[in-house]
């Protein structure tokens, strides 16, 4: 048997645990910052151990995986890799299929991350300047006639950026914003970064790094705002759809040929630049435009929704995947089935403002499995035998069929099983919004 070490406790790390317990010589050990009934409930049956503590402490962390056999960790969530988690279990010895701290820069720290990319020529990148002078900052706001996004360089959950047309109005208020950062220094890093604004669809590209060589997955792609029709605010996601040709329906095979080329050259800038590997996740938000496909921003961690599209329909062996990225050479390209998935959040009442809490959730078991969907959990804690919503999303549901229209009623019916105080956006993965995305790439001259 071997002990695999799960460190983080979302609906993406439920869907990394289901998948790593379809290998039945794995026993899974869970350290978690709260229960997520889904993931104990894979531990209690593999037979592994699970603790409950500050999955930020590496010096936890590394407390629990002590004695216990572990033959390889993935500590999952941005905040961990950020905190060090990684580092501590390797030096610990226990082998990592995780970015250390250094490498999750590319993530933590925006302006790191352009700045690899213009001085090692990697391409993708919008026209872009790194600030921490105000007047410099207004200025380019200015070159770019006030068209920009605006980003903290650090760690803000995804809801940091804003753009002009979105959640600014115009330049005036991108200088606003730029200089309400540069004040608050909110993300902890000390300069923001300003892009020009980009028009297209975006698109999610993960990939499996062992150091050298980047192997992507399917794309998906993920739906940040909170309501229907694409509006409201940011949130962490609200649910991503794939489909069964492992592109998207309004994009072509050069587009993700594309964006796993800037992918591997940006690994290999990171060798250059450190002299060290890039292994782990890799996870590429790209924008198909009228000048190619560009790169919004990288993350050193699988996707929350997009981790559970794709894992839902991994082929090969989760961890024999990750055992050989801990090992610095992938031998075989990873597989997936040739099946659309649609993935809905149901989220609770408030959310992305002030969630409602605490609510129990009425959950008609036969009617959920009858529509074949899989559960995971996120956001939420059993009280005296009910799963009841926190403050964040609550449960993904994720349809898998031959066609993005069979999976997105799958997902659908699955919510309906659900009831109680959440909510979800009944259009993703619909006939209508994959109408729009494909008329927006013909309207900017894209398709
Ligand atoms: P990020 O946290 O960098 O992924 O940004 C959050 C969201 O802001 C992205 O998903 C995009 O929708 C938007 N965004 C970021 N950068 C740009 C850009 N240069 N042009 C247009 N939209 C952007
Ligand atoms: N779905 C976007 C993210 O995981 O950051």
């Amino acid at each position: 048997m071997k002990n695999f070490l799960l460190v983080g406790n979302g609906a993406r790390e439920h869907a990394i645990a289901e998948a790593i317990c379809r290998n039945a010589d794995v026993r899974l050990f869970a350290f978690m910052s709260a229960n997520n009934p889904g993931i104990s409930g894979l531990v209690r049956k593999s037979g592994g151990e699970l603790a409950i503590g500050d999955i930020h402490s590496p010096q936890q962390v590394e407390a629990f995986a002590e004695g216990r056999g572990i033959s390889l960790a993935f500590p999952s969530p941005d905040a961990v890799l950020a905190a060090g988690v990684t580092d501590a279990l390797l030096i610990a010895g226990v082998p990592c299929a995780a970015p250390t701290r250094e490498a999750a820069r590319l993530e933590w720290d925006k302006a790191y991350c352009r700045e690899l990319l213009r001085d090692f020529r990697v391409p993708g990148s919008p026209k872009f300047g790194i600030f921490d002078n105000e007047a410099e900052a207004h200025s380019f706001i200015g070159s770019c006639s006030g068209q920009v996004a605006v980003k903290p360089s650090g760690l803000t959950g995804g809801k940091g950026v804003k753009v002009t047309g979105f959640q600014l109005n115009d330049g005036v208020e991108a200088k606003q914003y730029a200089s309400e950062l540069l004040s608050s220094r909110l993300g902890g890093n000390v300069s923001i970064v300003i892009e020009e604004k980009l028009d297209g669809e975006e698109f999610s590209l993960q990939a499996f790094s062992d150091g050298s060589k980047v192997h992507g997955m399917p794309l998906v792609q993920d739906h940040k705002r909170a309501y229907e029709g694409d509006i409201g605010a940011n949130t962490g996601g609200m649910g991503s759809y794939s489909d069964a040709n492992h592109l998207l329906p309004f994009l072509k095979a050069a587009h993700k040929d594309d964006a796993l080329a800037i992918m591997q050259k940006t690994i290999e800038a990171f060798r250059k630049k450190t002299g060290k590997p890039f292994v782990g996740v890799l996870y590429g938000g790209f924008m198909a435009t009228k000048e190619g496909v560009k790169l919004i921003e990288y993350n050193a961690r699988f996707g929350d929704p997009e981790a559970m599209n794709v894992l839902c329909i991994l082929k090969s062996d989760l961890y024999s995947i990750f055992e050989q990225m801990a090992a610095h050479k992938i031998k075989k390209a990873p597989e997936f089935e040739k099946k659309a998935t649609v993935c809905k959040y149901l989220v609770p009442e408030g959310y992305p403002g002030k969630s409602i809490t605490d609510q129990p959730l009425s959950i008609d078991n036969a009617a959920l499995e009858k529509t074949g969907a899989r559960v995971f959990y996120a956001s939420v804690h059993e009280k005296e035998g009910a799963i009841c919503t926190q403050s964040s999303r609550s449960i993904g549901l994720v349809g898998v069929a031959d066609t993005i229209g069979a999976a997105e009623r799958i997902a659908e019916s699955a919510c309906g099983a659900i009831t109680g105080k959440v909510w979800h956006r009944r259009d993703i993965g619909t006939p209508g919004l994959l109408k729009r995305r494909t008329a927006h790439m013909k309207e900017i001259g894209t398709a």
